[in-house]
């Protein structure tokens, strides 16, 4: 095999719910979750009717790909289908651009580091390195993950934006020149297990990027899934907004200067921040944590109360 440079590090997943449970003493279904960056609950769209037709029909590909659903996603993006390349989330399509534009040799770019690490690891598993000097391609998370912040959009080109939290900014670089945007059915429209999410870009660089990709990059049950989600509207992200400011408040009340978030996590700078992720779990409510900061999840007002409460005991 192709050797990884010795800077290499895989993609680290949190701990499993299974041993959450197991390090709090409490049954699975009892831990909380504040680390995925993913609704409390399941959308109503997710039912064995929505997946039941594809399912009458799993012993065949999906002859034609699935126009139905990328003339959807086009409508929702406003711009044109030829501009769609569906992939299995939004990961699949980072990797995709990674090594579409870069490889052996190449310099690729991260901006506002540290950020999502599938930037690194995408340019990375290209054969590229990532630095800052003459980049063949610029990465940038907007909102930003792990602050939640919104800047303008960098001038590099060509650029690709993750917009996986897009939504709960209402703000987009879809359409500028020499961008390719990358968005998820991860986040707001609910369905992170289902593994849909597509680039957005001009006609041609969607064209080029289509023919380095896996053939059938999604399954037709994530595909109905996704259908159903844009057939049932724009994802209603008001209550998360509410909720998030709610919980900044909150947060300030006991003490902590949470950053201003475009997105449905909150990032809330404190010290010991590993050893306060080490209490929550005790309790069965796991954060993600950062050096000197904790991310949480903009969760349930019950949920929430259960982490604050933890929190302020941690904080005594
Ligand atoms: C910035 C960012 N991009 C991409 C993803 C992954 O999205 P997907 O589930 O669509 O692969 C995440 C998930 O947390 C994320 O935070």
């Amino acid at each position: 095999m192709r050797a990884l440079p010795p800077s290499f590090t895989p993609y680290g997943w949190t701990m499993s719910t299974a041993e959450a449970a197991r390090i709090a003493g409490v049954e699975p279904w009892e831990v909380l979750r504040f680390d995925g960056n993913t609704p409390p609950s399941p959308p109503p769209y997710a039912r064995p009717e929505t997946v039941a037709a594809a399912l009458e029909e799993v012993q065949r590909y999906p002859h034609g790909g699935f126009p139905t659903l990328l003339d959807a996603i086009a409508a929702y993006a406003g711009v044109g289908v030829e501009q769609i390349v569906l992939g299995a989330g939004a990961d699949d399509l980072i990797l995709l651009c990674a090594r579409s534009f870069a490889g052996p040799g190449d310099t690729v770019r991260v901006l506002d580091e540290p950020t999502y690490p599938l930037f690194r690891i995408a340019s990375w598993l290209a054969g590229a390195e990532v630095g800052d000097d003459d980049a063949v391609v610029t990465f940038c998370c907007r909102p930003h993950n792990p602050t939640g912040a919104l800047g303008p959009v960098p001038g590099a080109r060509p650029l690709v934006v993750d917009e996986a939290y897009s939504e709960y900014a209402g703000d987009t670089a879809v359409g500028l020149g020499g961008v390719v945007v990358i968005r998820t059915f991860s986040k707001a429209f609910g369905l992170a297990a289902a593994r849909v999410g597509y680039a957005v870009a001009d006609a041609d660089t969607a064209a080029e990027l289509r023919v380095r990709q896996d053939p059938l990059p999604i399954t037709t049950f994530s595909a109905a899934l996704a259908l159903a989600a844009l057939r049932a509207g724009p994802p209603d992200v008001h209550e998360t907004i509410e909720e998030r400011a709610r919980l900044a408040d909150r947060l300030r009340a006991l003490g902590h200067e949470p950053l201003p978030s475009h997105a449905n996590f909150i990032y809330v700078p404190m010290d010991k921040a590993r050893e306060r992720y080490q209490q929550l779990l005790q309790h069965g409510l796991v954060v993600r944590p950062f050096e000197d900061a904790v991310r949480i999840t903009v969760h349930t007002p019950e949920a929430n109360e259960r982490l604050l409460l933890a929190l302020e005991q941690a904080d005594r």
